[in-house]
């Protein structure tokens, strides 16, 4: 557990990525010469001079991205003090984690050529990775289409209509979720040229987290004297999840990795849809294929209502206005520490996520008040102080 781990997106893409070349003799700030990719052999030399100038692009919003503040948050459950450390991921340029996997899939793809500049972007998404690639899309002068079910916030359909984003709503009669995946798919066959991240499928999306996630979280944690022992995150592609879980096993073997699923809709357990549920962003159907739920520990369940109800207590107690999946991440990471032995929960390092922020829910049910049920933990959490790194 000695290894050092420096929070620098840039030391550890340096570190990773052997087709990158840095130029030391240049400032950090006279980007974007500073770095100079290979893109693979084989790609057209015209599209490679022009994807050369569109990587460059993307570095020059790159510090727009990750570095995000690491949260302890310290509270009593029952009069037992607790403490659960979360990355603030709404710190992201678009509000989401998506920021990341959106960054680091568009850089692979332009190396490999499989993004061609200016090209189409069209994605299925439940809502935060659409607005990821929109904004970035935006940025990058790409144009982008979003196959988004029907039943998402209204938010979530006018930020991606802000970012200039086509959006084509998919109703349960077309087949919700996977009828959107259908029809990006219809739309690549139909040309070629458009470019599908495929976020469920593709371990680009993992190998962000691995990259630049964990490693930020492992280095935000040694300045607070601790090592992961358990980490716990809401499936929706399983990025998040995967990507984290690896780089904090490969510091910590034994630290547990928890995938969290809505107990309404348990799709993990079942391995298909079974229900309703209002944690926007997991849960969507059907495993993706880069959840390899055999590398992970026991699934930890959260019933939709805890999770609005512990969302909207952080925003009250503590001023961290956090979206829904936050509030349940919370709650799983709660349910982790009262399975532990006591004087293993008071010393447990357990880390979790906050997603997206409590601006997207404000036409859900995040802003009515929720009744409480047996069963729920958020009524017997009091929030008592955070503490922010860097
Ligand atoms: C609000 C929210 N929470 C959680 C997740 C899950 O993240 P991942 O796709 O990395 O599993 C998402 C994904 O879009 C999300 O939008």
């Amino acid at each position: 557990m000695s290894t050092t781990f420096k929070t620098s997106e840039r030391f550890v893409d340096e570190m990773v990525d052997e087709r990158c070349t840095v130029d030391k003799s240049k400032s950090f700030y006279d980007k974007p010469t500073i770095r100079t990719w290979r893109i693979d052999p084989g790609v057209d030399p015209a599209i490679n001079q022009k994807s050369m100038e569109y990587l460059a692009r993307l570095e020059e919003v790159r510090s727009l991205i990750g570095n995000t503040p690491l949260l302890q948050v310290d509270f009593s459950y029952r009069g037992k003090r607790r403490t659960l450390f979360a990355k603030a991921e709404y710190y992201n340029l678009s509000g989401s984690i998506k920021d990341r996997m959106a960054f680091h899939i568009l850089k692979k793809a332009y190396l490999s050529g499989a993004l061609k500049p200016g090209a189409m972007i069209a994605e299925a998404t439940s809502g935060n990775a659409g607005i990821a690639f929109a904004a970035l899309g935006s940025m990058l002068r790409h144009p982008v289409t979003i196959f988004l079910p029907d039943w998402m916030s209204e938010e979530r359909k006018n930020l991606l209509r802000s970012y200039g984003a086509n959006l084509r709503l998919v109703s349960h009669e077309e087949g919700g979720f996977l009828g959107s995946i259908a029809l990006a798919e219809d739309m690549h066959e139909k040309d070629p040229d458009v470019f599908l991240p495929r976020q469920f499928d593709n371990t680009d999306n993992c190998e962000a987290h691995y990259l630049f996630t964990g490693p930020e979280i492992l280095a935000q944690m040694q300045r607070l004297n601790r090592v992961p022992t358990t980490f716990v995150a809401g499936v929706g592609t399983g990025g998040t999840v995967m990507g984290i879980g690896r780089a904090i096993r490969a510091v910590n073997p034994q630290a547990t990795i928890h995938p969290m699923e809505p107990s309404n809709s348990p799709t993990l357990s079942t391995g298909y849809k079974t229900g309703a549920h209002r944690i926007q962003g997991i849960s969507d159907e059907f495993i993706p294929s880069i959840v390899h739920l055999n590398e992970l520990d026991s699934i930890v369940q959260v019933d939709d209502g805890d999770a609005i109800i512990m969302a909207q207590k952080l925003s009250r107690n503590l001023g961290l206005g956090v979206g829904i999946s936050s509030g349940a991440n919370f709650i799983a990471a709660l349910k982790l520490l009262e399975s532990m032995p006591e004087q293993q929960a008071a010393s447990a390092s357990v880390v979790t996520v906050f997603v997206d922020d409590n601006k997207k829910y404000l036409s859900a049910d995040y802003a009515k008040e929720e009744p409480i049920k047996p069963g729920y933990l958020s009524p017997d959490v009091e929030l008592t102080n955070v503490l922010a790194v860097r």
